[in-house]
């Protein structure tokens, strides 16, 4: 907690897709177009094909300008955007893996010099030298995968490294491989769509149908590597991250859902308008192709950086920078002591500390509709018992005092009025309102942790038992503070349960 807080009206994790998706969109098309190129060209050189050459030389200008400048600029951005977001877990990140950021970013420098000098080279320098280049550019590219791969995959997967602190525990960590064959498979697949782009702006003719043939064939095989490692992928991922996962997270498991319906509809049009009727490789069939492919990407790289929420770097740092190796510190003296940039507000700071990294009032998570119509005594037990709650949430390890510190800031933001006013509903209709918000957060009816069966036919005096003695059932669940109206609505909703189904 050594850093100021980057507080804007943002949600951070939306901004973090938006720009780390769109970068690795590209930056994998930069390693399999490299090898598109070089293979293609050679091919081409072989069979003297002129046009063929000519048409590669468009695309490496295509490829140019999208890799290195769109590539270039967009990486740099993440690194802005995660200093900014996160700067522990980066930090965390660069003290672990110096050398081998060093070492990723020399391949990267070698990747854009033989980018540009195959690009200018292709009228200018012998066939051999340019192939030759060509190979360097992609080398290059794929061994810059081959480095951040390790560093990407250790966040989700640190196995051994969280014992022993060792660089190569962290780097070959359980997903680096079928990541590492997982990911060359999407380069390859999107070195087949991006350049079915160019091709399908020629005119149709035989050129552009064996054009995008050969194309498409970039994409089947990328596909069909796709789909082998992914299942190996899934397998590595240890089964306890992965069980939760299904069962807890719904939004990563349907991003994941989706992204399987995107490549699915990416094959069959790849088969249809690239191997059996290319001539019709319409632009704008080109255009759904990239978009399929960044949805499918997209949706992946959605999973895979939720799944091990609530950390940032599994087992290690939790989403909001705490570290889990300083829980005594924390327990002990609090997150305020541990700040080093405060503004004089400690609920603010607090709040900024323990929940904004996920949570805006408002806007994205927004906890303001989470917290309308209750007290600052509920807020306070809720983020005491936070990791309780649905969704997976970091165990809170501030004080007791802190959590009060925060309720009130939040509660001060809130909508104050009892909740009948609020959403202007009464009796049982309210009581569910109540059971949403002051229960639901916790036991989710039919879903997370149900409690359904246990209230089911219950009578009102052990309704009113379990609303009264809240902490004698759990720990973590907070007493009930909400005034008359709501308490015997909540009792007579209660009253309806049924087990096996709401009502
Ligand atoms: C590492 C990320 C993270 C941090 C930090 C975090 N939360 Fe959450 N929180 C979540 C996620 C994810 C959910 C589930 C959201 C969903 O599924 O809609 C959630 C859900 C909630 C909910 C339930 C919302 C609802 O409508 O059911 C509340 C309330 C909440 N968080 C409060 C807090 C508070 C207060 C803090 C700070 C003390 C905090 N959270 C810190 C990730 C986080
Ligand atoms: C902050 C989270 C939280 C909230 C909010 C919450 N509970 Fe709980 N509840 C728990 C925990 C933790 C337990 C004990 C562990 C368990 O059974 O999951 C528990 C246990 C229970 C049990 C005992 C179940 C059994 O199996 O015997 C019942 C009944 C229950 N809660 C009902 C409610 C009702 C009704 C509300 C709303 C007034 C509520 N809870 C609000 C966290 C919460």
């Amino acid at each position: 907690m050594n850093y100021p807080f980057w507080d804007v009206g943002i949600g951070y994790g939306i901004l973090m897709a938006v720009i780390a998706i769109t970068h690795v969109f590209v930056s994998h098309f930069a390693i399999g177009g490299g090898l598109y190129l070089v293979v293609a060209e050679t091919a081409a050189r072989r069979a003297n094909d002129v046009m063929r050459l000519e048409y590669l030389r468009k695309l490496t200008k295509f490829f140019v300008l999208t890799t290195l400048v769109f590539g270039a600029l967009s990486g740099v951005g993440i690194w802005v955007i995660i200093g900014l977001l996160n700067p522990a877990a980066t930090e965390a990140l660069i003290h672990n893996f110096v050398w081998g950021w060093a070492t990723e970013w020399t391949f990267f420098i070698v990747e854009i010099c033989a980018a540009i000098i195959y690009f200018y080279g292709w009228k200018t320098m012998t066939a051999r030298s340019h192939q030759t280049v060509g190979w360097i550019y992609f080398a290059a590219a794929w061994l810059s995968l081959v480095v951040i791969n390790g560093i990407i995959c250790f966040m989700l997967t640190p196995g051994k490294w969280l014992e022993t602190g060792n660089f190569w525990h962290g780097f070959f960590n359980p997903t680096y491989w079928p990541s590492l064959v997982f990911r060359t498979g999407i380069c390859v697949m999107l070195a087949g769509i991006y350049s079915m782009a160019v091709a399908s702006t020629y005119p149709a003719d035989d050129f552009k149908a064996r054009t995008v043939r050969y194309n498409a064939w970039w994409s089947v095989i990328g596909l069909a590597v796709i789909a082998v490692s992914w299942l190996w992928y899934w397998k590595a991922i240890p089964a306890d991250i992965t069980t939760r996962a299904i069962e807890m997270m719904s939004t990563p498991m349907a991003a994941i859902d989706l992204a399987y319906w995107f490549l699915g509809i990416l094959a069959v049009i790849v088969v249809i308008f690239g191997l059996a009727i290319p001539k019709f490789m319409h632009t704008a069939v080109a255009v759904v192709l990239l978009a399929l492919g960044l949805g499918f990407f997209g949706g992946f790289e959605w999973m895979r950086e939720s799944i091990r929420k609530p950390y940032v770097i599994y087992d290690y740092m939790y989403g909001n920078a705490v570290e889990l190796a300083h829980t005594d510190t924390y327990q002990r003296e609090g997150y305020l002591s541990q700040m080093a940039f405060r503004t004089g507000d400690d609920g603010a700071d607090l709040f900024r500390r323990a929940c904004r990294s996920c949570h805006t009032m408002d806007g994205y998570q927004p906890l303001k509709p989470a917290f309308d119509g209750t007290d600052a005594a509920f807020i306070k037990a809720v983020i005491l018992g936070s990791h309780t709650l649905r969704g997976n949430m970091p165990r809170f390890l501030g004080t007791d005092e802190e959590a009060g510190l925060i309720a009130g800031h939040i509660w001060d933001q809130v909508d104050q009025r009892p909740m009948r006013d609020v959403y202007r509903v009464k009796d049982v209709e309210l009581g569910k309102k109540v059971y949403d918000i002051r229960c639901g957060k916790c036991h989710v009816i039919g879903g997370y942790n149900d409690k359904t069966e246990s209230l089911a036919g219950l009578s009102e005096d052990e309704f009113a038992d379990i609303l009264d003695n809240a902490s004698d059932y759990g720990e973590e669940m907070p007493a009930f503070t909400g005034d008359e109206y709501e308490r015997k609505a909540l009792i007579q909703y209660l009253g309806t349960l049924e087990e096996g189904g709401e009502q």
